[in-house]
């Protein structure tokens, strides 16, 4: 299982000042919407000058006609990366063309589908999808399967399911993660380190019980410990 750090802060001198504290640290940075449209490419660049070993996930969570989706993944190509998202509800005609687009390229990111957003309840799931979350949770992570992506984001709760409905191969990435039990914030379906272990999850996400800590690189240090 491998730390994935999200860079979730107000502004970019703050996210490098995050990331100086944990380079020594063997983990991945999440680059997320707000800090992807705040600071750009550019910021990828600093993250890789800071720490060549640094991987980066690009959470974008790509959501368009299947030719839009393409044609981004490709961009994307372009910025050095080592995985990106997007939408499993783009459909499975989406996520093939955009596996399809990226055959050409000798090495890819890893690409994986959100399935649900763990912020959702069941009741806000269901309002959308018409469905149970742990249901089309394994839905779309076959689907994701079905059309060459190297896995799904899910809460930990659905990763062992989907393991099983898909193959053990088939990556998981959670967020909504409190290592040690901390205050969940927005999130809905959140597990610890432990629990994460156990349904054979990947990837975890952490954002706020790392950035919002006292002394954040104790913190990462005692997860990679658990790990
Ligand atoms: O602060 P916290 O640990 O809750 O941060 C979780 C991170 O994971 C946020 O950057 C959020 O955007 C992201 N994320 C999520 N649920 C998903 C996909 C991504 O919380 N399904």
């Amino acid at each position: 299982m491998e730390l994935c750090v999200a860079l979730d802060l107000p502004t970019k001198e703050e996210n490098l000042a995050l990331i100086e504290k944990i380079q020594n640290y063997d983990v991945w940075l999440k680059v997320g919407l707000r800090t992807y449209i705040r600071d750009g490419e550019a910021f990828l660049h600093v993250i890789k000058q800071i720490n060549p070993d640094f991987k980066i996930f690009l959470d974008l969570k790509l959501y368009d006609i299947p030719n839009t989706m393409a044609d981004a993944a490709e961009s994307i190509m372009g910025l050095g990366v080592d995985m990106f998202n997007v939408h499993a509800s783009a459909g499975k005609r989406a996520m093939s063309t955009v596996m399809q687009r990226l055959k050409k390229y000798e090495k890819r990111p890893l690409v994986l589908a959100v399935t649900a957003l763990t912020s959702f309840s069941e009741e806000e799931f269901k309002a959308i999808y018409e469905a149970d979350i742990a249901t089309k949770a394994n839905q779309f992570a076959k689907d994701a399967m079905d059309s060459g992506l190297d896995g799904v984001v899910c809460s930990a709760y659905e990763s062992k399911a989907i393991k099983g409905f898909t193959c053990n191969e088939f990556l998981t990435l959670t967020p909504g993660i409190r290592p040690f039990g901390e205050d969940a914030g927005d999130q809905k379906r959140v597990a610890d380190v432990a629990f994460a272990k156990e349904a054979l999850v990947d990837f975890i996400v952490v954002g706020r019980p790392i950035y919002q800590a006292q002394n954040p690189a104790e913190v990462v240090a005692k997860i990679l410990e658990l790990i």
